[in-house]
């Protein structure tokens, strides 16, 4: 049996940030073993990582991060040297409609996480625990200003409050029973493989059928946007080399409204479309704000760019035209997302619940 130099647990592999973590990590490190330890609830999809469910190095196991004995057994069997923590309920307007299952697998199951490899890590140093968690944590920022790593937390929303509670409990993990841990909290992410409930994916597929496309408010909201596979970069560099015991804010100096977000997103796909200029920038509805909606986000990525040397390598309009032609190439994924049927898939392949 081939030796892997490290054991390396992924949760949330199957997810959208998950997958492109995943498949940097197995392509990378051939000489790691990337377990993919993922619930594959309706988020999860294994069609992200159809490229990679074959390679030698990458093991999948479906698994709750809430179940003490599934984490358990996954530590026995690999005793893993480290863990990248992607695993959340991750969309804020499902949190408003139901928060529970956000406590549920944010806060308990990061702690029951923590808890494992609190009794299978000991004493060890060599481990890593990489929390992945957000820059909702700080709040909303006014017109002014960013999110640096000692801005007070102040999470408005139940989705960012399961989350700030998660990185509080991961620190003092660390300060209590010396784990080794790391955070990163990253800006709002988009890319191939994002669930089409979120703003990107879901304009993009109004977009391309013609139906309208739901602004929040006045569209006035500012979000910091960053290509997945950039953080997933980021997330490399600091689980190697990041201070143990700090976060790291992770960001793309890249600020946008919704509604410029969403005019810009309709002139690419205008161009791509063979549609008239303007057309579908007439798809625009304004609808009922979100409840609490944070008015800005904006992240001072300083000091993963001093300290470990990171930077965003791909421009907005870059990545937002490799985005859209990647879901004008791959309808497929989007109609089995949209009709379920990336759950007949996940059922012949996995056992569903
Ligand atoms: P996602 O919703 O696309 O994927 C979440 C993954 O976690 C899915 O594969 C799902 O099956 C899995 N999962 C959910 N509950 C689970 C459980 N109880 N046990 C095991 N697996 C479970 O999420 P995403 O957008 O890829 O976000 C990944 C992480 O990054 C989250 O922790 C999120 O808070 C954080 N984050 C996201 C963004 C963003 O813009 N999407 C930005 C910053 C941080
Ligand atoms: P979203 O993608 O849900 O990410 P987050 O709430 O975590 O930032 O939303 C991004 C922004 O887009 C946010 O300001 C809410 C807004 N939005 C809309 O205007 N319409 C929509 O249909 C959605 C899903 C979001």
């Amino acid at each position: 049996m081939h030796a892997y130099r490290r054991n390396i647990v992924i949760t949330g592999g199957s997810g959208f940030i998950g997958s492109h973590v995943v498949r940097l990590f197995v392509n990378t490190y051939p000489d790691y073993r990337i377990i993919n330890f993922d619930k594959l609830t309706y988020a999860g999809n294994p069609e992200n990582l159809r490229d990679v469910e074959n390679a030698p190095n990458y093991v999948f196991i479906q698994g709750d991060i809430c179940d003490a004995a599934a984490v358990n057994a996954v530590f026995e069997e690999y005793t893993p040297d480290g863990l990248i923590h992607l695993a959340a309920e991750s969309h804020v307007d499902r949190s408003i409609e139901g928060p529970e299952a956000f406590i549920q697998t944010n806060v308990l199951g990061t702690f029951t996480l923590l808890e494992a490899a609190r009794k299978h890590w000991k004493d060890r140093t060599d481990v890593c625990f990489h929390h992945v968690s957000t820059d909702e944590v700080f709040g909303s920022l006014g017109d002014e200003g960013f999110f640096t790593e000692s801005t007070p937390y102040d999470p408005q929303s139940p989705y960012s409050a399961s989350k700030a509670a998660s990185d509080h409990f991961v620190r003092a993990y660390f300060n209590t029973y010396r784990i080794p841990v790391v955070i990163t909290n990253c800006s709002n992410n988009y890319g191939p493989n994002h669930f089409p409930e979120k703003l990107i994916p879901l304009a993009i597929t109004r977009i391309q059928e013609k139906q309208p496309i739901p602004v929040y408010g006045k569209g006035e909201n500012v979000r910091d946007w960053l290509y997945a596979p950039d953080h997933a970069r980021a997330i490399d560099l600091v689980f190697h080399k990041g201070k143990r015991g700090e976060s790291y804010n992770v960001g793309g100096f890249n600020e946008w409204s919704n509604i410029d977000l969403i005019c810009l997103l309709c002139a690419i796909m205008d161009r791509k479309l063979g549609r008239e200029p303007g057309e579908s920038q007439q798809l625009i509805t304004f609808v009922t704000d979100r409840p609490g909606h944070d008015h800005r986000y904006a992240i001072d990525a300083g000091r993963i760019k001093a300290e470990l040397g990171w930077e965003p390598t791909v421009t907005f309009e870059e990545g937002l035209e490799r985005t859209v032609d990647w879901y004008l190439a791959n309808t497929a994924w989007t109609d089995h997302v949209r009709d379920g049927s990336y759950r007949d898939y996940i059922r012949r392949q996995y056992k569903e619940e």
